[in-house]
């Protein structure tokens, strides 16, 4: 581990990152199996998701680990709940997402009142999630990003331990596929990029 304030070795062309990075792809979260990372993996992936920029060093976010007993427990009362809204059977379907994968990290959002812009604070709480699903990768390790209608109702939000002030970022589910992911549509680059001179 580098020391504060030492300096870092500059960053060298790296032509394989730049293939993972153009072959990165999300799994379906319900087909995610076993193997999942070790204990020992998990760390690593989380301090490698932790690794992230934030403006003013707040660390606004925090983790939570979940495996499978955790989630099916919870997952139970969310059935019963999802009996509260229209559409139930849609919302209790959407359930097989997470209990599927063999280890889930909850990202939660979770802004320093009175700091910096909150919105600033969410982005940097997203990015989080895009590390972890680098670093997971890292492993050979497949992963899905899900939010789903449990990350926007309090009660449920209540059963994974969130508070006041604090809000669903992702689900990070990891695990193997037993099959590739497909490829999905990308977007037209030119229609996306503006180059000022
Ligand atoms: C913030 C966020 C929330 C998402 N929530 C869901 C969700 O609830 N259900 C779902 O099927 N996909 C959800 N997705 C999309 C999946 O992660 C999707 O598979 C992924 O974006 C596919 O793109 P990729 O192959 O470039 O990773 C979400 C994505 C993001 C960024």
């Amino acid at each position: 581990m580098t020391e504060l304030n030492q300096p870092l070795p500059a960053p060298v062309p790296s032509q394989e990152l730049r293939d993972r990075l153009a072959q990165r792809r999300s799994a379906p979260a319900q087909a995610l199996a076993a193997p999942g990372p070790t204990d020992a993996e998990l760390d690593e992936i989380l301090t490698l998701g932790a690794r992230t920029p934030d403006h003013g060093k707040l660390f606004p976010w925090r983790f939570v680990v979940l495996g499978p007993l955790s989630r099916a427990e919870i997952a139970e009362k969310l059935t019963v709940l999802a009996e509260l809204h229209n559409r139930p059977a849609k919302h209790q379907a959407v359930l097989a997402k997470l209990t599927a994968a063999p280890v889930t990290i909850l990202v939660v959002s979770a802004p320093v009142p009175n700091a910096k812009p909150i919105w600033e604070q969410h982005l940097s709480a997203g990015a989080v999630c895009m590390n972890l699903e680098h670093a997971a990768g890292g492993f050979g390790y497949s992963s899905s990003w899900i939010t789903d209608w449990y990350s926007y109702d309090p009660q449920a939000t209540a059963l994974f331990g969130l508070t006041e002030g604090e809000t669903v970022a992702g689900f990070i589910h990891i695990g193997t596929l037993t099959e590739p992911a497909l490829e999905r549509p990308r977007p037209d680059m030119a229609a996306k990029v503006t180059r000022l001179p």
